[in-house]
């Protein structure tokens, strides 16, 4: 108890801090009709000993007996809540003295706006509609962030639609939809290339170019 006391007559710049607190209340409190004045005026009884046990958070000073005077940015028996002003909004926290963590869906200082989180990509547009965040995509994208572009031809074996419409193809696979294999050496005798560097041949020919006759 007793080197608890001592560790609480430490903060002595607080205590300074205190009696010019003080020391500007009667202004303040001519200001204020006399009624309230009284109360205002000798806003606490300070007392050098007092305990508070738990003790004041956030720089709070104990000025009786579990009473904690609390810094600026901060309220709360023991000092333990950060104030925010404007309150912070749509279920928003008060983190720090000012400053909020908002729920998801929710951003900007005070959590007053929509956000889609990661943001809308390829010009979509974050939207709010009865509680529900999402963006809406601008023609050609989609997915939840607009960052899937839409190929309406598809884009087959094994291409990637990159923007829309357009199709990056695998090796060896040309066209619109990667719908065309690429033979580096052409397919004689009307044979066809069906897949890369691969030819269908017409009968009698056959070989990796449709060159070679078959003989009946
Ligand atoms: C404050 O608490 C301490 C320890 O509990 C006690 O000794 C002291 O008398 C109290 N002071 C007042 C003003 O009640």
């Amino acid at each position: 108890m007793e080197r608890r006391a001592a560790q609480r007559r430490a903060p002595r710049p607080l205590l300074l801090m205190l009696f010019a607190v003080l020391a500007c209340a009667p202004p303040l409190a001519r200001a204020l009709p006399s009624k309230v004045s009284r109360g205002v005026a000798v806003p606490f009884v300070f007392d050098p000993h007092a305990v508070c046990s738990p003790p004041c958070q956030h720089g709070g000073l104990c000025i009786r007996n579990a009473t904690c005077f609390c810094a600026r940015g901060y309220e709360g028996e023991l000092c333990q809540h950060a104030t925010c002003y404007p309150k912070c909004k749509n279920g928003g926290k008060c983190l720090r003295p000012g400053k909020c963590r908002c729920q998801p869906g929710y951003g900007g200082r005070y959590c007053h706006k929509v956000s889609c989180e990661g943001g809308c990509q390829n010009g979509g547009e974050c939207i709010s509609a009865n509680g529900m965040v999402k963006c809406i995509c601008a023609s050609g994208w989609t997915d939840s962030r607009c960052q899937e572009a839409i190929c309406p031809q598809g884009c087959r074996n094994g291409g990637a639609c990159v923007a829309p419409g357009i199709c990056s193809c695998a090796a060896g696979w040309v066209g619109g939809a990667c719908h065309l294999a690429l033979c580096r050496l052409p397919c004689h005798h009307g044979g066809k290339c069906i897949a890369p560097d691969v030819c269908r041949c017409r009968s009698p020919y056959s070989g990796l170019q449709c060159t070679k006759r078959i003989k009946e």
